[in-house]
């Protein structure tokens, strides 16, 4: 374990990365935007676990968040991240003093074809979202150069557009994807779950238990039927509002049909308001 340098210059950044790449060494990168929780230290561990140099960016971007109230009281907590990055141990944490780090006032921001994921669940619920993650993935990607980069499957579809970020920029680095980190009632671990009073956290778990039952019921009912077991569950449940709830396949999300029989790596996704703070999961619906 060892004290984390915080390097808040992109340059600087970029020479510490150089330096290390050159001496052939491999660099996992954790990209956040703090307010870290056990799901985003297991990133960190297992970038700890298989990379000589772990690098975790700590940046709230301005760029993705589609509703400006969300960015304003997105959680800040930088000091007691990078404590908590000093107890696992990482080698350096890269927080970027000013935004114009990751964006030069010369910044151009680009597009890249999502096809089907720029239209569905996230893409057509937080227009322009997915366009800043690929922006800022992309400059962090500049800027840490890694071999590997580990991204949380809480955010599937975002996995999936980093998936199509590196392979339309060509970039050379290896995605690894790893799992929901929940707490032990079920709860999928979010910064935003500090938002929460304590009677929300109590109700936001209805999320989870509502995927379980979606799973226990696909390939013995057709889904649309299990989407009618969903609605009456948010109909009983007025503290949530609903914004989406999808059965699909997890390589392209398609929508299922039918019993899903024939559905590729089935999921379940769901994403709802409770009070103000917006929450998603999912789920695999087959092992
Ligand atoms: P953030 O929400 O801070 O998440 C950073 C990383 O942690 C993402 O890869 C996310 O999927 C992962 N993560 C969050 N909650 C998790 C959980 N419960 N279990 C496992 N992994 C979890 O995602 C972003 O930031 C931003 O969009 C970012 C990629 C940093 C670009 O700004």
């Amino acid at each position: 374990m060892q004290t984390p340098a915080i390097i808040g210059l992109s340059a600087q950044m970029n020479a510490f990365s150089h330096r290390h790449r050159s001496q052939g060494k491999t660099i996992g990168f954790v990209p956040t935007m703090g307010a870290l929780h056990e799901g985003h230290l297991s990133l960190v561990k297992a970038a700890n676990a298989s990379c000589d140099v772990v690098i975790v960016s700590i940046f709230v971007n301005p760029s993705q968040f589609n509703d400006p109230k969300d960015f304003e009281r997105y959680p800040r907590t930088v000091e007691k991240d990078v404590k908590l990055l000093g107890e696992i141990g990482c080698d350096v944490v890269f927080v970027p003093e000013r935004v114009e780090e990751i964006y030069p006032e010369t910044y151009v921001p680009f597009t890249i074809d999502l096809g089907n994921l720029a239209n569905v669940m996230e893409g057509k619920h937080r227009p322009g979202h997915f366009n800043g993650v690929v922006n800022v993935v992309s400059r962090l990607f500049e800027i840490t150069e890694p071999t590997h980069a580990f991204f949380g499957l809480k955010d599937y579809q975002q996995f999936l557009v980093v998936d199509k970020l590196i392979k339309t920029r060509q970039f050379p680095i290896e995605l690894i994807g790893l799992p929901t980190s929940r707490t032990a009632t079920g709860l999928a671990r979010s910064s935003r779950n500090q938002l929460l009073n304590p009677i929300e956290l109590h109700q936001a778990l209805g999320l989870y238990n509502m995927l379980g039952k979606a799973r226990e019921q696909f390939g013995k009912t057709d889904v649309e039927l299990i989407k009618g077991q969903v609605n009456d569950f948010f109909n009983s449940h007025p503290e949530f509002e609903l914004e989406y709830f999808e059965l699909s396949q997890g390589t392209d999300l398609i929508p299922i049909t039918g019993l899903g029989t024939e559905a590729e790596k089935p999921m379940a996704f769901v994403a709802a308001r409770l009070g103000k703070i917006r929450l998603i999961d999912n789920i695999f619906l087959k092992d």
